[in-house]
C-alpha cells in the first residue's frame, strides 16, 4: 500500500513537471527552435533520429521524482539518440536494434573517446588512402555499379584499405561510421530519400564527388563532435583515460526475440521510438543501410552477421518490424483480444485491399511481441517513454499510441500522461507519401506496474 501511494504520488509529481513545461510556451514539446543536434548526436544521418533536447529533459523530470534511476533502456536504439543522453547523466545503458548500422553508430557514440589517439590515427588512414594507387573494386556486392561509378569504387575500395589496416576495433568503428556517411554521399542514390532511388544516368555523368575529400570533412567533423561530447563528459568527471565509466550495452538482434540474459540488471527507465509501422512502407532503415553497409566489414560490427542481411535491398527491412506479412491477420487475433482500438481498425481497413489490414497486423503482431521482452528487461514500476509517430493507412489514422497504451496495460503497466508534439521538420523524402502524414508525435508516458 506503502509502495502505491509512493509511485502514485511520483506520477502526479511528474505530470505536474510536464504540464508546467507547456504553461509558458503550449509548443514546448515541438523543440521548434531547439532541435539542433550537437556533439555526437550530429555524427551521422540515421533516419527518424529523436530531439535530443527532448529526450534530455524527459529523462531529467523522471529522474526528479524516481531517484532510482541508474540504467535506462531503448529497444530501439537507432543512431544511439537516448544512449548519448543517458551517458551524459552518467546513467548505465542497454540498447538494441536488428540495423547492424545502428549498432555500429551506437557503439562509437558510447566511446572510447581517445580524443588525440584519433587524431593520430587519422593522419594515417588519410596518408594510406591518398597513397593507394591500386585501381581494384573490393564490394562483395554484385550489383554495385549501379549505385557507384567505378572511379568512386575504386575510392571507397582506397578508404576501406586504410581503415582495415587499423589495428585497434575503436578506430576502425569510428572510421567505418564516416565511411558510411561518405558512401551515402558519393553513391549514384538521391539523397533527398532515405529510400534508394538512383539518379537519372545524365546526372550520375555530370557530377563530380571524390570520396576521399568528403571522407576528410566528416573524419574533421566528427572528430569535432567527438570532442566535444567527450570535453561535456569530462566536465561531469564522466571519463576516466577516454572511457565512459558506466556500463554500456547496444546489441546487434531483434527486440521480439531477445532473451534476458542471465545476470543482467533490469533497467529503471525505458526511453526510446519504435518504427512507425512496417519499415517497407514508412521508414526504410535497412535500405538506407544497405550501400554503407557494404563497405564496411561485418565482423568488426559484430562476429555472427552472416552476409544474408544484405542478400538484397530489403533483407534488412523485411526481418524488421511487420516484414513478414503472411499469417498476421490470424496471428493478431490474440493482440486484437488486448486492444479495443486495434480491432476496431481492423475492422475498418476490412473494406480495403487486403495488404492494407495484413501491414497493420503484421506490424502489431511483432511488436507486441516485442513488448514481452521489452517489460521483461525493467524493473518494478519502471517509467517508460515511448516517441511514437502518427502515420495514416488507407487514408485512416493508426491510434499508435492508444494501441501501444492498451497493450501495454495489458500485461499490467499503468498510464501516466501523453503529451503531443508536432513534429518541425521530417526528413523524409519530400515525394515521399508518408511525409506530410507524419506531423505529430506523441509521446506517451506509463509505468511498469509491479509484476
Ligand atoms: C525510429 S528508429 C529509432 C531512432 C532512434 N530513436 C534515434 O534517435 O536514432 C526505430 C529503429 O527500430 C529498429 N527496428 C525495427 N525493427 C526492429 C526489431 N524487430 N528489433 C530491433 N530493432 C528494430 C530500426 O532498425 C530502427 O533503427
Amino acid at each position: 500500500m506503502l509502495m502505491l501511494t509512493k509511485t502514485a504520488k511520483a506520477d502526479s509529481e511528474l505530470v505536474k513537471r510536464l504540464l508546467k513545461c507547456t504553461v509558458a510556451d503550449p509548443e514546448y514539446w515541438s523543440f521548434r527552435r531547439n532541435a539542433v543536434r550537437e556533439h555526437s548526436h550530429g555524427m551521422f544521418q540515421y533516419p527518424a533520429m529523436m530531439v535530443p533536447q527532448m529526450q534530455s529533459r524527459l529523462i531529467g523530470e523522471i529522474m526528479a521524482v524516481d531517484g532510482c534511476v541508474h540504467c535506462v533502456y531503448d529497444p530501439f536504439v537507432g543512431a544511439g539518440t537516448v544512449l548519448t543522453e543517458a551517458i551524459l547523466r552518467g546513467l548505465d545503458f542497454q540498447g538494441c536494434d536488428l540495423n547492424p548500422l545502428a549498432v555500429l553508430v551506437s557503439r562509437v557514440k558510447a566511446g572510447p573517446f581517445f580524443v588525440e589517439a584519433f587524431g593520430s590515427r587519422w593522419k594515417g588512414v588519410k596518408t594510406r588512402a591518398e597513397t593507394d594507387r591500386r585501381r581494384e573494386v573490393e564490394c562483395e556486392y554484385p550489383g554495385w555499379r549501379k549505385w557507384f561509378t567505378v572511379g568512386v569504387a575504386i575510392k571507397l575500395t582506397r578508404l576501406m584499405r586504410a581503415i582495415r589496416s587499423e589495428d585497434a576495433l575503436w578506430s576502425r568503428r569510428f572510421f567505418w561510421v564516416a565511411l558510411a556517411e561518405t558512401v551515402r554521399l558519393t553513391s549514384n542514390s538521391r539523397t533527398s530519400t532515405f529510400k534508394l532511388h538512383v539518379r537519372p544516368a545524365a546526372e550520375v555523368a555530370s557530377r563530380t564527388v571524390d570520396p576521399i575529400a568528403v571522407f576528410a570533412a566528416i573524419v574533421e567533423r566528427n572528430l569535432d563532435r567527438l570532442r566535444e561530447n567527450a570535453t561535456l563528459l569530462d566536465a561531469s568527471d564522466r571519463i576516466r583515460r577516454g572511457r565512459y565509466e558506466g556500463q554500456v550495452q547496444v546489441a546487434w538482434g531483434d527486440t521480439s526475440t531477445e532473451d534476458q540474459r542471465n545476470g543482467q540488471a533490469k533497467a529503471d527507465l525505458l526511453v526510446t521510438s519504435p518504427p512507425y509501422g512496417d519499415n517497407v512502407t514508412t521508414v526504410p532503415y535497412g535500405q538506407h543501410a544497405f550501400l554503407p553497409l557494404q563497405w564496411i566489414d561485418l565482423d568488426d560490427i559484430e562476429p555472427d552477421i552472416s552476409r544474408d542481411f544484405l542478400s538484397n535491398t530489403h533483407a534488412i527491412d523485411s526481418r524488421s518490424l511487420g516484414g513478414i506479412r503472411s499469417g498476421a491477420l490470424d496471428e493478431v487475433e490474440n493482440v486484437c483480444q488486448r486492444s479495443k482500438s486495434l480491432t476496431r481498425l481492423l475492422r475498418r481497413l476490412r473494406d480495403e485491399p487486403r495488404d492494407r489490414a495484413l501491414r497493420v497486423a503484421a506490424f502489431w503482431r511483432d511488436m507486441d511481441k516485442c513488448l514481452l521482452t521489452v517489460l521483461q528487461r525493467l524493473r518494478r514500476n519502471a517509467y517508460m517513454v515511448w516517441v511514437v509517430g502518427e502515420r495514416r493507412v488507407a487514408n485512416r489514422i493508426i491510434p499508435m499510441h492508444r494501441i501501444l497504451a492498451e497493450l501495454i496495460e495489458s500485461r499490467g503497466g499503468v498510464p501516466v500522461t501523453l503529451l503531443e508534439r508536432r513534429i518541425p521538420s521530417k526528413r523524409m523524402a519530400v515525394r515521399n507519401d508518408i511525409s506530410e502524414t507524419m506531423v505529430r508525435e506523441r509521446v506517451l508516458i506509463m509505468r511498469k506496474g509491479v509484476a
